[in-house]
């Protein structure tokens, strides 16, 4: 049966608060389908994965399994190149820490990341002598291939991109990127936080070596999830953050041998309800349908851009809706970023974000010290919508006027 708007939103317990809940870009509410799975394997199989031979625990292993299956029908991948994470920080740390880059490398990066995608190429500056260059942005956020060809020198070995920015929606010229970085035999990372699950990715079109992505944003998947995907066997080239038992074909004294990719980086007892709750939370999303999803958030993305139109608002990010994703920041002349997503939280329970989101570096950019974002998915209304805009112009006239 087709998944209609209103179907989602009775899926959704959350939803029942009354909350118009506008802070997608940090976590999704999850639906009861995914819910309902991680229950029954509380209830029905709550066993440890990999190790028993009784029943409950071979199918706990296979559902644990499962789930690279469903994540790579997502991003068109292959199951053998995903590895569970515990989020997308993680992930990205694995690349950062996994790779042996080397003092006089050069990491290629940009000035809008998440900090997420920033400090752990920092550290490798930091303690390795790895060369970190950040490439700059238009006012609306937007990054320019240009300055990427110009960045590029014959020490570059990555470049690590996010897709769509987390504070500002700007959606990235990410094939372009991957483009060149194809042409100059430099590795790519694509930072998809805040774009599997919302719009169509695919990693061949991306021609990128890496995606990172969270389970509990898009793809409505529980928190403590994430994945990397890793392409051509580059993940058997990247050791695990941790090791430990659950992960060794033998162990001596001294020395031991690990098993190989991808389960190596499922060290000690994994997110076993957290995985199997997304693995259901990608099929749930499928059967919404990727691209259904994107139509929808841009159609409330463009009702949400009418705040522009009142006095007082000043909205950040690319003018043009077809470059913005379904996150909208935005100021109140005169008030706190903070203030404002109090009050909207106050007087028509409107939950958004408010502050620097986890990107300094972009505040900068802009020129301020922090916004409120509110960030939509499928589920969410026109009248909701249409609500935050009411609420946000009484706001502005209370104040400005
Ligand atoms: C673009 C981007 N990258 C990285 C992250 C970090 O994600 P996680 O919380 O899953 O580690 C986020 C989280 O909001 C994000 O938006």
């Amino acid at each position: 049966m087709p998944k209609s708007v209103e179907r989602v939103r009775a899926d959704i317990p959350f939803l029942r608060t009354g909350v118009i809940y506008l802070d997608n870009a940090a976590t999704t509410p999850t639906p009861k389908p995914v819910l309902d799975a991680m229950l029954e394997y509380y209830q029905e199989y709550s066993a440890n994965i990999g190790r028993g031979l009784y029943r409950a625990a071979k199918r706990a292993t296979e559902a644990f399994e499962a789930t690279r299956v469903k994540i790579a029908r997502v991003i068109g991948a292959k199951p053998e190149d995903i590895a569970y994470t515990k989020n997308t920080t993680e992930a990205i740390n694995i690349v950062a820490r996994g790779l042996g880059l080397k003092k006089g490398d050069k990491v290629i990066s940009t000035v809008l990341e998440h900090h997420s995608n920033l400090l752990p190429w920092q550290r490798l500056e930091s303690e390795r002598g790895v060369k970190l260059e950040l490439v700059g942005a238009s006012k609306e956020c937007l990054l320019d291939p240009a300055d990427f060809e110009r960045a590029i020198d014959k020490k570059t070995r990555l470049i690590a991109v996010h897709h769509v920015s987390n504070s500002v929606g700007s959606i990235q010229p990410v094939e372009e990127i991957g483009k060149l970085a194809q042409d100059h035999k430099i590795l790519y990372l694509v930072d998809a936080a805040q774009s599997v699950g919302h719009m169509p990715v695919d990693v061949r079109r991306l021609k990128c070596d890496f995606l990172v992505a969270p389970g509990h944003k898009g793809l409505l998947g529980p928190q403590g999830t994430g994945f990397l995907y890793a392409a051509q066997g580059r993940l058997s080239g990247l050791e695990p953050l941790t090791v430990g038992g659950g992960i060794v074909e033998e162990v001596k004294l001294h020395r031991s041998k690990l098993v190989g990719p991808p389960q190596v980086f499922d060290v000690g007892t994994p997110n076993i309800p957290g995985v199997i709750g997304l693995g259901r939370a990608c099929e749930y999303v499928l059967e919404i349908g990727v691209e259904k999803i994107a139509k929808r958030e841009r159609k409330l993305l463009e009702q949400m851009l009418e705040i522009a139109d009142i006095a007082g608002v000043k909205v950040y990010g690319p003018s043009e809706a077809v470059q913005h994703g379904g996150v909208l920041s935005f100021n109140i002349r005169g008030l706190d970023h903070h203030k404002v997503a109090s009050m909207l939280d106050e007087i028509a329970k409107i939950a958004v974000r408010s502050g620097h989101h986890c990107a300094q570096p972009t505040m900068n950019h802009l020129g301020v010290e922090g916004t409120v974002r509110a960030s939509v998915h499928y589920y969410n209304t026109e009248s909701e919508i249409e609500k935050f805009v009411t609420s946000v112009g009484e706001i502005a006239q209370e104040m400005c006027s």
